[in-house]
């Protein structure tokens, strides 16, 4: 594969940001040209989603700001993509179909999967499909011991949060063919190496 779009998906703690920069560095080691990428960017869109974290705001006033995010976001990654890149991206839609539907549902109340679907057919103007989608699968009681080292507690690292925030990726897993699950309670090496054979496939 000389240009791709990967994403890397799981909640809170799962480690897909290490994995994801070590796989970005395996590939160029081998000559490929590699843009790692992330979201919430690092553009004024992405420091609006940031600032909507330590904010009381609409949940739907928060989908939206990271669909506004994402809509740039996927102008900026066709064009990487048509320059010859494979582009890795850190968190994509499944992140806001996963998240948003979990905070929907807790907030607003009402079946997940009804927000899941709408959030999926509202994020289509503004996405392309990815080649690949890893999911790192985790348990978030594992995964908060993890976090809880850090410094800052977000707004959605919760226990109950992710939780069904994990059940929604689980869900969204099983009906896209791009996705591979791959269990993140494993080591770091060991999830790195299984990332690293599954994108040696392609
Ligand atoms: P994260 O990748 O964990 O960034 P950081 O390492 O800087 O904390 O993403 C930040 C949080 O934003 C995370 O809890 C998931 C959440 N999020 C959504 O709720 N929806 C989205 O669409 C995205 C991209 C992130």
């Amino acid at each position: 594969m000389d240009s791709g779009f990967i994403t890397f998906e799981g909640i809170d703690g799962c480690g897909k940001s290490t994995v994801a920069s070590t796989i970005a560095q395996r590939l160029k080691e081998q000559g490929k040209n590699v843009e790692l990428t992330l979201e919430p960017t690092h553009t004024w869109l992405g420091e609006a989603v940031r600032r909507s974290y330590t904010e009381e705001i609409h949940p739907y006033t928060e989908a939206f700001l990271f669909l506004a995010d994402r809509a740039t976001h996927t102008d900026w990654i066709k064009e990487k993509m048509s320059q010859g890149n494979i582009v890795i991206s850190d968190r994509y839609s499944d992140s806001t179909v996963a998240y948003q539907a979990a905070l929907f549902h807790q907030k607003l109340g009402g079946p997940m999967p009804e927000y899941v679907k709408w959030l999926q057919e509202v994020s289509q103007p503004v996405i392309i499909t990815p080649n690949l989608t890893l999911l790192l699968d985790i348990d978030p009681e594992v995964s908060l011991a993890r976090l809880n080292d850090r410094a800052k507690m977000e707004k959605f690292e919760t226990l109950e949060n992710l939780k069904l925030v994990r059940e929604n990726y689980l869900a969204i897993a099983k009906d896209s063919f791009h996705f591979r699950i791959i269990d993140s309670s494993k080591t770091l090496e060991e999830v790195i190496e299984e990332a690293w054979s599954i994108i040696q496939g392609l």
